[in-house]
């Protein structure tokens, strides 16, 4: 009998109505169109304004889509996890605050914060309260609200990020289809390289970090750049030599929306064809732990029953990662 497996049954996303253009950002900073298209692939981003909204409800809009779509009531869910950076508040975390909001009433749940890789590393831990037949309904969440962290006078950042949400529902599977491997890693000693540099027990805020503008997110672009198109297509190959497999066994392959850039070399060294690479960067730029459940949301009526999938990603710790997944139906 074949091993039970996590099979997302489920993909939802949601994002906010209004759109940060790139005609909107050449009044904000000295930018152009054509820089941020060339250099990114991205022509605008979503941007959450809505009164009173953070992570947690982007999260509960997808979270209310993916069990009308999938039939279910929120009393069924037994766990969800958030993947995001922007937790509605330091503590608690978002995930409780989303069994609230949408009425999982039987469920616990928790963040993890991995920046970008953050849906892989939650959709991974979600994988294995399902694989052990601990648990038999768990929603994984990757969501941020960027717009909260982004300085908008900084060139370098605000041209990438928006919001969004994304969520999967993971059930049991006996047929061999789900989470079948993943690669994950992490380097420390990348952690200056993106990140806020306020905000935390390191450097709580003061009027002076407010001043000096350290709650927003920083990165060195070109070094991040050269990081993420190494470890994605590193660990993607690992990935798929570990299940004695090539690029040519796999029918997608859904890389985090960083920079279209980074997502056609990491194409072009793995010799696999841009047609099957899920792409949504041009409307919603850089979601952070959004990125990989918005692309199957998209993509979900492309998917077949069988189809091989690698997702893999990129972010802030530094995190990375390639996960192997057989989809369910
Ligand atoms: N508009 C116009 N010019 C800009 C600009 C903007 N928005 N941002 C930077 N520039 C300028 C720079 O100041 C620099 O000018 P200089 O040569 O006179 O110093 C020039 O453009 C080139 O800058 P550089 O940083 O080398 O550009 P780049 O080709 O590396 O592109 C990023 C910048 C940020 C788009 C790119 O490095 C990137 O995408 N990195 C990865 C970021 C990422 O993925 N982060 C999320 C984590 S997964």
């Amino acid at each position: 009998m074949a091993k039970t497996r996590a099979a997302i049954t489920g993909v939802h996303g949601w994002v906010p109505e209004t759109r940060l253009t790139n005609a909107d950002l050449e009044k904000m900073v000295d930018t152009n169109d054509e820089w941020i298209y060339t250099r990114t692939g991205i022509k605008e981003r979503r941007i959450l304004k809505t009164e009173g909204w953070a992570t947690s409800d982007m999260c509960a809009e997808a979270v209310k889509g993916l069990l009308e779509k999938t039939g279910n009531s929120p009393e069924d869910i037994d766990m969800i996890i958030v993947a995001t950076v922007t937790a509605d508040m330091v503590f608690p975390d978002t995930a409780n605050t989303v069994c609230d909001k949408i009425g999982a009433v039987n469920a616990f749940g928790y963040d993890i914060n991995a920046a970008c890789s953050g849906f892989l590393f939650a959709l991974s831990t979600g994988a294995q309260f399902v694989q052990n037949e601990t648990y038999r309904k768990v929603i994984v969440v990757g969501s941020d609200m960027m717009s909260s962290i982004i300085d908008y006078t900084d060139r370098n950042t605000c041209i990438i990020f928006g919001d969004g949400a994304g969520a999967v529902l993971l059930e049991p599977n006996y047929e061999d289809h789900g989470v079948m491997d993943f690669v994950l890693r992490g380097d420390g000693s990348g952690r200056h390289l993106l990140h806020m540099k306020a905000g935390g027990s390191l450097k709580p805020a003061t009027h002076e970090t407010v001043e000096n503008r350290e709650h927003f997110a920083y990165q060195d672009g070109r070094k991040v750049y050269a990081h993420a198109v190494k470890g994605m297509s590193t660990t993607t190959e690992e990935v798929l030599r570990r299940n004695n497999m090539t690029a040519d066994d796999l029918q997608w392959i859904v890389p985090h929306q960083a920079n279209m850039r980074i997502i056609s070399t990491v194409a072009e060294y793995l010799k696999f064809p841009m047609e099957r690479v899920m792409v949504n960067i041009e409307k919603y730029g850089n979601t952070t732990a959004g990125t990989l459940p918005l692309c199957l949301w998209e993509y979900e009526s492309q998917l077949k029953k069988g189809d091989n999938l690698v997702l893999t990603a990129f972010g802030g710790g530094f995190t990375w990662g390639a996960l192997y997944l057989k989809w369910a139906y």
